[in-house]
């Protein structure tokens, strides 16, 4: 049962993938959703109809939670969280920084998790008790346990003005003790790499399950360790998250939650 959950996870990301490859460059329609630089392109629900297309097709009994067209089907044996398109800023301005994101769910726990990048072709995948994938290749989590020589990759919510927990400071005070941080645009993607090693940590505020729960369970597979930023545990929707090899976690979070003062 779980390969064949995994199987059908990773041709859907390969489906979307796809249909992102063929929109990706071209002039498409484009329209924003919660804020003006919350976007939504015609390829976001071409790929989203795409996965749930034919993951009803391998699973009929499924229930789904996907961002474009919410929730679906209660009370499925499996269900599917999926953002089909995460980066779509970047997708917009084409800007090949982005991914498919797809994550299963049984019995209310996370059992497989694929994030696809499609310009790339990097499938970045796990199962739980499997381990953490990177094409056919097992990864892990990196080993750097020095927060002065990490290499970290953030994100901001769309209404980072008025959000309450300081991302603006709390980003200064990283770059301004000289660690170098990126903002890929892709939360999923950014998750991926830390399962990779390629990044040492990744911290963000006020994601949807589907910017993550594949990524989770990515970086916990790979040995990595997701909280929030206070060290309590993660779940799905959670207002923060810190995911990092482990070894860094204590001063990220230290790091991170001093200057996270509510105003
Ligand atoms: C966004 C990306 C981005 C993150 C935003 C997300 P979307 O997802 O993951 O990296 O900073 O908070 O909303 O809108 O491209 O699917
Ligand atoms: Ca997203
Ligand atoms: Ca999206």
């Amino acid at each position: 049962m779980l390969n064949k959950i995994k199987e059908t996870a990773l041709e859907a990301a390969r489906i979307a993938g796809e249909v992102l490859r063929e929109g990706y460059g071209k002039n498409i329609k484009i329209n924003s959703k919660s804020a003006i630089n919350d976007l939504v392109t015609e390829y976001d629900v071409k790929a989203e109809n795409a996965i749930m297309s034919y993951i009803s097709s391998v699973f009929p009994d499924s229930s789904f939670l996907c961002e474009e067209s919410g929730k679906s089907n209660a009370g499925g044996a499996i269900r599917w969280i999926i953002d089909p398109l995460d980066g779509t800023v970047n997708y917009a301005h084409k800007v090949p920084i982005f991914s498919v994101s797809i994550a299963a769910e049984v019995n209310s726990e996370l059992v497989v998790g694929v994030i696809y990048q499609p310009m790339l072709d990097e499938m970045f995948w796990a199962v739980r008790g499997e381990g953490a994938y990177w094409n056919e290749q097992k990864i892990n989590i990196s080993q750097c346990d020095d927060m002065m020589r990490a290499y970290l990759v953030t994100g901001f919510p769309y209404n980072v003005s008025e959000n309450p927990e300081n991302c603006a400071e709390v980003f200064v005070s990283i770059i301004q003790r000289g660690i170098p941080v990126r903002r890929l645009g892709s939360a999923a993607l950014d998750l991926a790499y830390v399962a990779a090693g390629r990044f040492d940590g990744f911290w963000e505020t006020d994601l949807n399950p589907w910017d993550v729960a594949a990524g989770v369970l990515l970086v916990e597979e790979a040995g990595g360790k997701v909280s929030a930023f206070d060290k309590s545990p993660y779940h799905l929707g959670d207002r923060t998250i810190l995911a990092t090899n482990g070894l860094i976690h204590d001063v990220a979070s230290q790091i991170i939650t001093s200057c996270n003062i509510k105003k």
